[in-house]
C-alpha cells in the first residue's frame, strides 16, 4: 500500500519536552517529518481545531483471545476497540490456544496479526517449568511472562525452585503477574460454597500479591535481572516498591485498580472480578499516589474480554477479567481534567514511559523522524460510555454510564487514520513492533 502523506492543521500538539505549542504536524511515509506553526504541503489535511495531538498510547498488557478463543475477541475485533481507543500499539498475553511459548507459536500470533490488525503488535513468550531455550532464543518478542498465581494450564511457574532458572538465565525483560498459588488454593478452600463474588478479593487478598512482588523482587534483585510487575494491585506492594525498587525494576497499574474498588461487587457483580482483584479505597489512592510520585511507571489495561453469558454464572464459575482498551485513555485524561493529575502525566504514562521501559524505537513522543502513531483526542466534551459503541467482541464494559472526556476523534497508525470521529477504517494495518536489546 502507498501512503499518502498527511497535514495535521492547526492541534494543540504535546512536544517531547511536555510542553503543547499550537500547529500544524506533517506525516511523510508513515514518520512525523515536521513540528511548525504553519506548515504548507501537498497532503491530505485534517482539521484538528480544539484538539488535543497525543502520542498513540502502548497498552503493554492485553490478552487477545487468538488463537483458540475467538469467542471472546479476536485479533481484528480487539485492535478496532484500540483504534476507537487511541490504542496505536499493544502487547498481548500468552494465554492463548495453544499457549505462546514456542517460536512456532509466537510466529503464528505475528502473521495472524499482520493480517488482521489496526494497529501495531507485539507478543510475550510465556514461561513454562520447561521451556528455557525458547525463552532464551524466541524472536521478536517484548519478554517473558510469567504467571505466579494464575492458571493457565502450563503456564503457571509459583515456586522459588522453578522460577529460579528463568531469573539466572538471559537478559530478557521478565513480566511477573505475582499473586501467590499456594496462598490462593489455602483460602479457596477457607471461603468455598461462597457465591458472592465479593470474596474474590478476599480469597486472593492482599498479601497473595505481597508475598509474590517480594519474591519476584528478591530474584530480580539477586541476578540484577530486568523485572517489571504486571498489574500492582495493592498498597504493600506499593510501599514496598517505594522504598526497594532497583533502577531495573519497573512497575504498571491499571484504570481499573486506580479508579474502582471493592465497591464495584455491589453494583456490578461478577463484572468486577478481574485477577489481581479489585481492592480498597486506601489501595486506590496508595497506588494512584506511587503512580504520581513515580513509584509505579506506566499504565496498562490488562484488557482480559469473556463473553456476559460466562460472566453471568454464579462465582466462583465466572471467568476473572474485563476489558479496557477503549476505555483507558479516556478514563485516564478525565482525571486530568478533573485535577488528580495533568494530561502530560497520562501521555506519559500512557506511551512515552511504555516504549522507554520496553525498548520500543521510535514511538511513544511527537518528534520528527518518529512513526507517525498518533491521536486527536477532544478534551471538551464529555460522552458516556455506552455498550452499543463498544468494538470489543466482548460487548460489555465495567465503565458502561461513565460520562468521560478525551475520547479519540482521530487514531493515525503509521499515518494511516484507523479511527475517524466515530468511524473504523478497517483496512488499515500495522505493523510488527520490534524491541531493543
Ligand atoms: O483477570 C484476569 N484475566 N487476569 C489475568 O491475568 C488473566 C486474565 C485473562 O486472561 O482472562
Amino acid at each position: 500500500m502507498t501512503l499518502s502523506d498527511l497535514l495535521i492543521r492547526n492541534a494543540r500538539i504535546l512536544l517531547p519536552e511536555g510542553e503543547f505549542t499550537q500547529g500544524d504536524v506533517l506525516i511523510q511515509q508513515g514518520k512525523i517529518s515536521e513540528i511548525a506553526s504553519t506548515i504548507e504541503a501537498e497532503a491530505a489535511e485534517i482539521d484538528a481545531t480544539n484538539l488535543t495531538l497525543l502520542p498513540g498510547v502502548i497498552d503493554p498488557q492485553v490478552h487477545f483471545r487468538e488463537p483458540g478463543l475467538e469467542y471472546k475477541e479476536d485479533l481484528f475485533t480487539a485492535s478496532c476497540a484500540c483504534a476507537r481507543g487511541g490504542v496505536t500499539s499493544f502487547l498481548e498475553m500468552p494465554n492463548t490456544r495453544p499457549l505462546t511459548t514456542t517460536q512456532a507459536t509466537l510466529d503464528d500470533k505475528l502473521q495472524r496479526a499482520a493480517q488482521k490488525c489496526l494497529v501495531n503488535y507485539g507478543f510475550f513468550i510465556g514461561a513454562t517449568a520447561e521451556n528455557s531455550p525458547d525463552l532464551l532464543e524466541a524472536n521478536p518478542t517484548c519478554g517473558i511472562k510469567v504467571f505466579m498465581g494464575s492458571m493457565h494450564g502450563a503456564l503457571l511457574v509459583s515456586t522459588e525452585a522453578e522460577l529460579e532458572p528463568i531469573f539466572a538465565k538471559g537478559t530478557r525483560l521478565i513480566a511477573v503477574h505475582a499473586e501467590d498459588r499456594a496462598r490462593i488454593e489455602e483460602r479457596r478452600s477457607q471461603f468455598s460454597g461462597q457465591t458472592n463474588p465479593a470474596v474474590h478479593s478476599q480469597i486472593q487478598d492482599n498479601q497473595a500479591a505481597l508475598n509474590a512482588t517480594q519474591l519476584a523482587l528478591k530474584l530480580s534483585k539477586k541476578y540484577q535481572r530486568r523485572l517489571h510487575i504486571l498489574h500492582l494491585s495493592t498498597a504493600e506492594e506499593a510501599e514496598l516498591l517505594r522504598v526497594d525498587k532497583p533502577s531495573w525494576v519497573t512497575a504498571e497499574v491499571t484504570p481499573q485498580h486506580l479508579l474502582l474498588n471493592v465497591a464495584a461487587y455491589e453494583t456490578i457483580g461478577t463484572l468486577a472480578q478481574m485477577n489481581p482483584p479489585l481492592r480498597t479505597e486506601r489501595d486506590n489512592e496508595v497506588l494512584w499516589q506511587a503512580l504520581l510520585d513515580g513509584v509505579i511507571d506506566f499504565i496498562a489495561t490488562d484488557h482480559a474480554p469473556h463473553t456476559l453469558e460466562e460472566k453471568g454464572k454464579d462465582y466462583p464459575n465466572t471467568p476473572s477479567g474485563m476489558p479496557g482498551v477503549e476505555t483507558s485513555l479516556p478514563l485516564m485524561l478525565t482525571q486530568a481534567m478533573q485535577g488528580q493529575c495533568t494530561v502530560v502525566q497520562v501521555s506519559n504514562w500512557m506511551s512515552a514511559a511504555v516504549a522507554k521501559a520496553y525498548k520500543i524505537p521510535n514511538k511513544g513522543l511527537i518528534k520528527p523522524g518518529y512513526d507517525a502513531d498518533l491521536i486527536l483526542v477532544d478534551l471538551e466534551n464529555y460522552r458516556p460510555v455506552l455498550r452499543e459503541e463498544l468494538q470489543t467482541k466482548c460487548g460489555w464494559s465495567p465503565f458502561e454510564g461513565w460520562s468521560l472526556t478525551g475520547w479519540p476523534q482521530y487514531t493515525i497508525v503509521g499515518g494511516q487514520v484507523a479511527w475517524e470521529k466515530g468511524r473504523l477504517h478497517s483496512e488499515v494495518r500495522g505493523k510488527a513492533l520490534s524491541f531493543e536489546a
